[in-house]
């Protein structure tokens, strides 16, 4: 499939790395500058299945858009992209913000980043997923043989599948977390993660993982 990532930093490298390399997918990454030092060496390691160009570029060449923006940056980014009408576009940002108490949500309970991505995104659809651990286990999503886990908020049941499967294709136990509204636990989720990592001492090599009978 052809993937537009925008963002080839720390989540879109990785993703975009995991999906040339893993399944065989084109990657079309939209940056702000295509030439620098950073993109051109990860286009070097991923290969032909790799290149990049601006974030208008990649979105007309991707039959799916993955956002892998810092937050600040998203809505000019989605702007760069123009009519984003009928596009299936997963949204992996989280609404970060560093405050007193360290890093923490900048918006919360009553709205998310992924409903906001949404109203930029006007006629997109938008699904939140691939935002509720780090990038490190986007690259290796798998513990001594059990899957962790990830959700996929989104609205759009028709094309929920989809998602699910690309996603999935990384690795991951896959769950449907709802509708995109549900975003907003879905990023309450990640800052748990980030802040049981970061400032609980748990580090980066660990993930959530679902137990059933
Ligand atoms: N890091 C994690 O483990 C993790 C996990 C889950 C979700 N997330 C979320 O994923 C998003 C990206 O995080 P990250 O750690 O990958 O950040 P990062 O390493 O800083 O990478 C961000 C990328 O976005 C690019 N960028 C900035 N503004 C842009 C624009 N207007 N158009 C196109 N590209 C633009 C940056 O390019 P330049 O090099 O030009 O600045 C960089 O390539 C964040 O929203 C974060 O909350 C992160």
């Amino acid at each position: 499939m052809k993937l537009a990532i925008i963002g080839a930093g720390n989540v879109g490298g990785t993703l975009g790395k995991a999906w040339a390399q893993k399944a065989g997918h084109e990657i079309f990454f939209g940056v702000r500058d295509a030439k620098s030092e950073k993109t051109q060496s990860l286009l070097r390691a991923l290969g032909p299945k790799a290149r990049a160009g601006s974030a208008a570029e990649a979105a007309a060449f991707g039959e799916m858009i993955v956002l892998a923006t810092p937050w600040p940056a998203t809505e000019t980014a989605i702007r760069a992209m123009g009519d984003l009408k009928g596009r299936i576009v997963l949204d992996s940002t989280n609404p970060l913000t560093r405050g007193p108490d360290g890093i923490g949500l900048e918006i919360g309970h009553a709205i998310s980043a992924g409903e906001k991505v949404q109203g930029w995104a006007a006629g997109a659809s938008v699904f939140k997923t691939l935002n509720s651990t780090g990038f490190g286990n986007m690259a290796n999503p798998v513990f001594n043989g059990v899957k962790s886990v990830m959700f996929v908020a989104g609205d759009d049941e028709a094309n929920k599948p989809k998602v699910m499967q690309l996603v999935g294709e990384l690795g991951f136990d896959m769950v449907d977390a709802g509708p995109l509204r549900n975003a907003r636990l879905l990023e309450a989720h990640a800052m748990l993660w980030i802040d049981l990592s970061l400032a609980r001492g748990l580090g980066r090599d660990w993930a959530f993982a679902r137990v059933k009978r």
